[in-house]
């Protein structure tokens, strides 16, 4: 393996110089990442996965628009240099900040209930808007991420479409947009009956559409034996529904790609130092103690998602299956986990205090999932750019920098 992330010089460096936990993204991978791409009209990157501003900055020169659920990511995204235009909003609800920030910019919405249609009416007036649709179906690499069907909170349920039809009429909206998204870490095993449920949603609004998105979702291959996603069938079945969709409105329709994950989930890793070692007796487990947690990195206490470990300079070293944990006061804080917690060990040699481990493939719902349980700081964040240049993007933040601040207030 290559590219800066497997440089062991480089991430020891970097520790040294910034501290751990430590997130270090490689832009030059996120740039080629855009390629799997390149058979769609359009790539909308949703922002969720990964809103460190290097990141976004690079999908931006990549020629890459934007999607966003929050005012905190417009912002990011404003500030990496999108224009308001390039950006969706996606929203099955628009709390206070959201709706004020898209009304301020005039944000293109893709209104995920029936409801939001009434707030976009009544927040920007009549104008164009995108309807997500639940094609009454899902799927995900996990129950949890599985963001279509009966039991999603997500998305316009199919049935009611005409419905929501008639009352864009009656509030001048013009569906201009029609999406999908059935959940994150698609195999692919549904395209044709997604693909399919897009034919009815593209008559009932063929008067306004212009653009169809597929969503996101596609698998990254977190395995060795994981089959990387098949983008070739996939954009395949969606080009050809474009085709055929833009034949029976008489224009052509863009299609057009969201994801996340893809575009940054191996363009990221975790770096943490080793604190001690313990064992649990005969027939028992072999912890490797180190400082992230699942503050830092929550992915396989969420949904039992497998990340490869290993340690940085430990050239051929024995190794042992062996678990790693992080500090947390929680017992679910354990990186080494499958679905229900279930132990899933990893072949690590035996570590010393001050060593340091490499969580692979955390470019995607790493950092953006961080949180400061524990009282701990979110970890900071290092670029390395196209050039090999690396630089700390963002520094740890401290939950207790307004310490003072809530010691006044208590007053
Ligand atoms: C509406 C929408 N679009 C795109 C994505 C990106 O999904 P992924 O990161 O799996 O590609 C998500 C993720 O949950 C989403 O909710």
């Amino acid at each position: 393996m290559t590219g800066p992330l497997h440089d062991e010089d480089l991430l020891a460096e970097l520790a040294a110089a910034h501290g751990t936990p430590l997130y270090v993204y490689d832009l030059a991978a996120v740039r080629r990442n855009l390629e799997h791409f390149h058979a769609f009209d359009s790539v909308r990157y949703a922002v969720k996965a990964n809103s460190n501003l290097g990141v976004l900055r690079t999908l931006r020169e990549g020629g890459a628009r934007c999607e966003v659920v929050s005012a905190g990511e417009i912002a990011r995204a404003l500030a990496a240099g999108f224009e308001p235009g390039d950006m969706v909003y996606t929203a099955d609800l628009m709390d206070r900040r959201a709706r004020q920030t898209v009304r301020d910019l005039r944000l293109h919405v893709n209104a995920g209930s029936a409801t939001m249609l009434e707030q976009v009416a009544s927040l920007c007036g009549p104008g164009d808007v995108t309807l997500r649709i639940n094609p009454g179906f899902g799927e995900g690499h996990d129950e949890k991420v599985t963001t279509g069907g009966a039991h999603s909170k997500h998305g316009i349920w199919h049935e009611e479409l005409v419905a929501v039809l008639a009352r864009t009429r009656e509030l001048g909206l013009r569906v201009t947009g029609l999406h999908v998204h059935i959940g994150s870490g698609l195999k692919g095993r549904l395209v044709e009956r997604t693909v399919e449920a897009m034919d009815n949603a593209v008559a009932l609004f063929q008067e306004t559409v212009t653009r169809v998105s597929c969503g996101g979702g596609m698998s990254f291959p977190y395995r060795a034996a994981d089959e990387p996603f098949d983008m070739e069938r996939f954009a395949s079945l969606w080009l050809a529904g474009r085709d055929r969709w833009s034949e029976a409105v008489g224009r052509r329709l863009e299609l057009e790609a969201e994801p996340g994950r893809l575009l940054v989930a191996d363009a990221g890793v975790l770096v943490t130092e080793v604190c001690g070692m313990k064992s649990t007796g005969e027939g028992g487990a072999t912890f490797v103690l180190v400082d992230a947690g699942f503050h830092s990195m929550i992915r396989p206490l969420l949904y039992g998602a497998f990340h490869r470990i290993a340690a940085l300079g430990a050239g051929d070293r024995p190794t042992s299956p062996k678990m790693v944990a992080g500090p947390l006061c929680e017992s679910a804080d354990v990186f080494t986990q499958g679905k229900a917690g279930a132990p899933a060990p990893q072949p690590l040699p035996d570590m010393a205090p001050g060593e340091l481990l490499v969580i692979h493939d955390v470019g995607a719902y790493g950092a953006a999932m961080a949180s400061c349980y524990n009282s701990r700081p979110l970890p900071a964040e290092v670029v390395i750019h196209p050039d090999g240049e690396a630089a700390l993007a963002r520094p740890a933040i401290d939950p207790n920098q307004f310490l003072e601040r809530e010691q006044e207030l208590l007053r």
